[in-house]
């Protein structure tokens, strides 16, 4: 990101404020260099270790075709939760084989997608899946790798609702209770099913790799027994988590620190209990596209109360960005045709929808805004998109790269008639 001499908000060499004119806002810009760069920094991290090691870019983040083959060109392989999911990563022409499917409910749809689709494995979720995953196998008269997603009681330092890791969790077999040993003994006895390996994911926007540490040292003795039945483990995944940077409160560890720490953790803790240390697998979706993504909004209506709150409308809010009403998420911001402009004051940037808690900032601090300026809420690469709804029957913005200065559209623009697209009269 860069200021021209014109006071306008470059990415990836292109004038932001062009970009608003001739795509539309709002619209959701990311810089193709840096979302290169970041997944190229995950790898260089793993080789400096010397470990085994997969990246998958977790697509639930921003699941579109453009970034899934951005991603598989990086090297990365793509984790999917949905038929949805599969469904883009196959049609952006990721190796499936290089495809990992999640999720606590996957539908027996998207199970035989899954296996007819040859994808590389299955995390299972529950004690309901290992009994349909074999039946899908045995229907495909194949055999499906899979991964055991376990619950470890690791409390992640985050947002209650983005915490998957506690006791309390709908995802994965509990350690503590017993579940996990007793679905490790279901996995080997079933003959439709390889199970390859331990899976955990703690939570989302961690900075505290602790979490991470505990989850190893809970994990070492079950992966053991699973190697001690017989199963062929190899692959101890992490999962995601990984925290970014989206205002001054956020301090993400280091890339190259947080990956030798982990591989660290996994070394010490494999050789201690003389077990052939694993690949580890990690699976960040946030700090891949996260900072990558910005989204430029058109300024509207202001109303400002004097002595409670100044208040700027945008011509978009929580249907492409939930993350304010969800989680109380925070946000930086700027007036990107005047990025020069000192900031005169806090300025919560509410949407359009009808609803109060419709807003993207609350008391950002922005050089006073005007209606037409272009408005840029950084950091918001990372389930914007993905999250988006048609409240209000408000389009899906459209998507551009940017790189070189060159913009691509990867995602088109939807249109009042693609809202109503699926809607049939009554009579
Ligand atoms: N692996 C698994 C199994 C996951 O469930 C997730 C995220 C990830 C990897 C990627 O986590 P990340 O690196 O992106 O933190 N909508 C919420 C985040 C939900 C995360 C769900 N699972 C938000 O906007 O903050």
């Amino acid at each position: 990101m860069a200021i021209g001499e014109n006071g306008h908000l470059y990415i990836g060499g292109c004038d932001t404020t062009e970009l608003a004119t001739e795509y539309g806002t709002p619209l959701f810009v990311y810089d193709e260099q840096l979302l290169r760069d970041t997944i190229r920094g995950y790898h260089n991290a793993f080789r400096k270790t010397g470990a085994s090691y997969r990246v998958t870019y977790a697509s639930k983040a921003f699941c579109t075709v453009a970034m899934c083959q951005l991603a598989a060109e990086e090297d990365c392989a793509i984790d999917v939760v949905s038929g949805g999911e599969l469904y883009t990563a196959l049609a952006a022409g990721v190796d499936p084989s290089r495809i990992y499917m999640h999720g606590n409910n996957k539908t027996e749809d998207e199970l035989e997608y899954a296996v007819s689709s040859g994808i590389g494995a299955i995390v299972v979720d529950n004690f309901n899946e290992i009994e349909l995953i074999s039946q899908v196998a045995e229907r495909h008269h194949k055999t499906v790798d899979v991964m055991l997603r376990i619950s470890p009681g690791v409390e992640a330092h985050t947002h209650e609702h983005i915490s998957t890791g506690q006791q309390d969790s709908k995802f994965g077999f509990d350690l503590a209770l017993g579940q996990a040993a007793e679905a490790l003994r279901l996995v080997a006895a079933s003959p439709r099913l390889s199970c390859i390996g331990l899976h955990v994911h703690i939570g989302s926007q961690i900075f505290d790799t602790a979490g991470f540490t505990i989850s190893v040292e809970r994990l070492v003795d079950l992966y053991a027994s699973g190697v001690k039945l017989g199963l062929p483990f190899t692959v101890l995944n992490l999962g995601g988590g990984f925290g970014i940077r989206y205002t001054d409160e956020d301090d993400p560890e280091p890339v190259d620190r947080l990956i030798s720490e982990m591989v660290d953790t996994v070394r010490s803790h494999f050789s201690a209990r003389g077990v052939t240390e694993p690949s580890v697998w990690i699976e960040p979706g946030r700090s891949v596209v996260g900072p990558a993504g910005t989204t430029l909004y058109r300024a509207g209506s202001k109303k400002e109360i004097p002595g409670v709150r100044n208040y700027v409308a945008i011509d978009g809010g929580m249907t492409d960005n939930p993350r304010f009403a969800l989680y109380g998420a925070k946000y930086e911001a700027l007036v990107a045709n005047r990025a020069t402009a000192v900031a005169g004051g806090a300025w919560t940037i509410a949407g359009k929808c009808c609803e109060s808690g419709d807003l993207v900032a609350r008391d950002a601090l922005l050089a006073e805004p005007a209606t037409g300026d272009v408005i840029a809420v950084f950091a918001t690469g990372a389930y914007n998109y993905s999250m988006a709804s048609h409240y209000n029957r408000l389009p899906h913005p459209a998507v551009v790269f940017v790189k070189d200065g060159e913009a691509k559209v990867v995602v088109e623009r939807e249109t009042w008639a693609d809202v109503a697209r699926q809607d049939r009269p009554l009579r």
